[in-house]
């Protein structure tokens, strides 16, 4: 009965693999792959071990995975296996790894949990893929930059803990490894201090297109969950506290620390030079602190301009510009971001700042600048000129709230929208800029802004498929990236999708997948 069975395994080997050959549709895609012309049928019982306890974890969690495929059928006993190997000695960077399948037996090794941990995802998505009959291949992978990330902007509209959970996966699933939390602006302040609970009652009310909608944010609990749920998937989470400016939703509930503001932009920014603005930030950073185990903490930074105009009118705040030397009142903005630095600093923490940051005189060591004015090229030079890291999220082709395709009217256009091909193709237009600064580029995020986008449905649509080719553009050699093969790969990501229940755009079928109804009328077609 076992010798039938075998032979009967052995002849479906070499039918599928005529079938399954050339087609590893992996994402992203790998630094090096060789295929030969033979496969590897995954059986229900094969032997899943690990060499230590986190390979021993990952051995379990893929044993789980497979419980749960209707595919694995073929039922014999197995002496092949698949193992996981963990060895700090070897010489794999961070977050490389190898992936070998062979007829006897799957071999993943690295020398980080990273890299075992992306070999698993890389495994898994070839399992999905071809239903459990694998390519006989060698994958050896790294990543092009440390930073692929993606911001969600919780603070203009909130998705909640359950749809956060669910992107994180699609995160890990495509080696991405930053999750930038942008929980605070002017809408909405969207994370539980104890020790401003008016942060909560108060600021957490309204959102874009409702300034009475109940108060949305996460308690400390759901933080801690959210944060180890990343960890578990190599997700980075960092929190986003913006200051000066788009703080109108601390200062409405401790107006104690208001700037003031300006027309529609009340309350616009914290008061640049009182002591208790200081301390206030303090405090609540050192609860941020103790919630995000992360080395960095985003502080903001962006278009205080919006709505600082009281600064050039209040006479203490004129007293102080003048008493410190500041000359005017850009002078106090930088004043007050390299106040926040330090203080950052002083906690163990490095800053990151929006592309402003770059003009307020902070040390290289202690900030790293997100350049996102992408029609001002001579910022993201003057941060490599004076020698900062940078992470690379410029509006074009990176900010998820531009519109993808010309037909389409709820999102921005500037000179132009972010068709997936865009965001895939890039840095390659800006290479020249970046020559001889390769060690000071971090990476890339795709940014996700939420004021035009007001529930599940946008925001999955506004997200994918060019989440996708961001994760690729990000950890793909350039050498390796090809947008013609992205593209006739990309199908099956969307597969994937479609099992998730994700309403995404297809690029392939527009009508198909009509862009989803405009929150309020006022969102149709808004421009910049
Ligand atoms: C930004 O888009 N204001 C960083």
């Amino acid at each position: 009965m076992n010798y039938i069975k075998r032979l009967e395994l052995f002849i479906l080997q070499w039918c599928i693999a005529l079938t399954v050959l050339a087609q590893i549709t992996v994402f992203p895609w790998p630094a090096h792959l060789t295929e030969k012309k033979e496969i590897f049928i995954l059986t229900p019982n094969i032997n899943i071990k690990g060499n230590g306890e986190y390979a021993d974890k990952l051995a379990q969690d893929l044993c789980q995975d497979l419980k749960n495929l209707s595919f694995l059928n073929i039922k014999i006993p197995e002496k092949r296996s698949i193992e996981f190997r963990l060895n700090t000695q070897s010489d794999f960077e961070k977050e490389a790894y190898s992936l070998k399948i062979d007829t006897e037996k799957i071999l993943l090794e690295a020398s980080s949990k990273e890299g075992l941990f992306y070999a698993k995802e890389t495994l898994w998505q070839m399992i999905k893929q071809r239903k459990g009959k694998l390519a006989v291949c060698h994958i050896k992978d790294y990543p092009q930059y440390q930073w692929r990330g993606f911001m969600l902007d919780e603070s203009r509209h909130f998705f909640g803990k359950e749809k956060v959970k669910q992107y994180l996966d699609l995160m890990a699933s495509l080696k991405l490894n930053v999750f930038h939390w942008h929980l605070t602006d002017e809408t909405g302040w969207r994370i539980e201090i104890k020790r401003y609970p008016k942060l909560t009652t108060e600021g957490s009310i309204g959102n874009w297109h409702n300034p009475q909608a109940p108060a949305k944010y996460y308690t400390q609990k759901d933080i801690r969950e959210i944060v180890a749920y990343a960890a578990d998937r190599n997700i980075m989470v960092i929190p986003e506290f913006d200051m000066p400016g788009h703080a109108t939703a601390v200062c409405r509930a401790y107006p104690e620390v208001s700037g003031g503001g300006e027309g529609r932009w009340k309350h616009f920014t914290f008061h640049p030079c009182k002591e208790e603005t200081f301390r206030f930030i303090s405090n609540v950073l050192d609860e941020l602190i103790d919630l995000f185990p992360s080395p960095y903490i985003h502080i903001g930074g962006d278009e205080v301009h919006f709505g600082n105009q009281s600064w050039f009118t209040d006479p203490n705040i004129q007293r102080f510009i003048k008493e410190n030397n500041l000359i005017n009142e850009t002078g106090l903005e930088h004043y007050f971001i390299r106040r926040v630095v330090d203080i950052v600093a002083s906690k163990g923490k490095t800053a990151i700042g929006w592309d402003e940051i770059v003009d307020a005189g902070v040390s290289p060591s202690k900030v790293i600048v997100m350049w996102w004015r992408h029609d001002r090229k001579y910022q993201l030079l003057k941060a490599l000129e004076y020698g900062y890291r940078v992470i690379m999220t410029p509006r074009r082709p990176f900010y998820g709230d531009f519109i993808q395709y010309a037909s389409h009217k709820i999102g921005r256009q500037w000179s132009g929208y972010n068709t997936l091909e865009t965001v895939y193709d890039y840095p390659s237009s800006i290479n020249y800029l970046m020559r001889g600064y390769e060690k000071q580029v971090m990476g890339m995020q795709f940014s996700m802004w939420t004021e035009r986008i007001a529930n599940e449905k946008r925001l999955d649509f506004m997200t994918f498929p060019r989440l996708i080719a961001l994760a690729e553009a990000a950890w793909t050699l350039e050498t390796r990236k090809e947008c013609t093969s992205f593209l006739q790969r990309l199908p099956i990501f969307l597969q994937w999708l479609d099992e998730k229940g994700i309403y995404y755009f297809n690029p392939f079928q527009p009508s198909s997948t009509p862009e989803p109804d405009a929150p309020d009328k006022e969102d149709v077609l808004k421009n910049g």
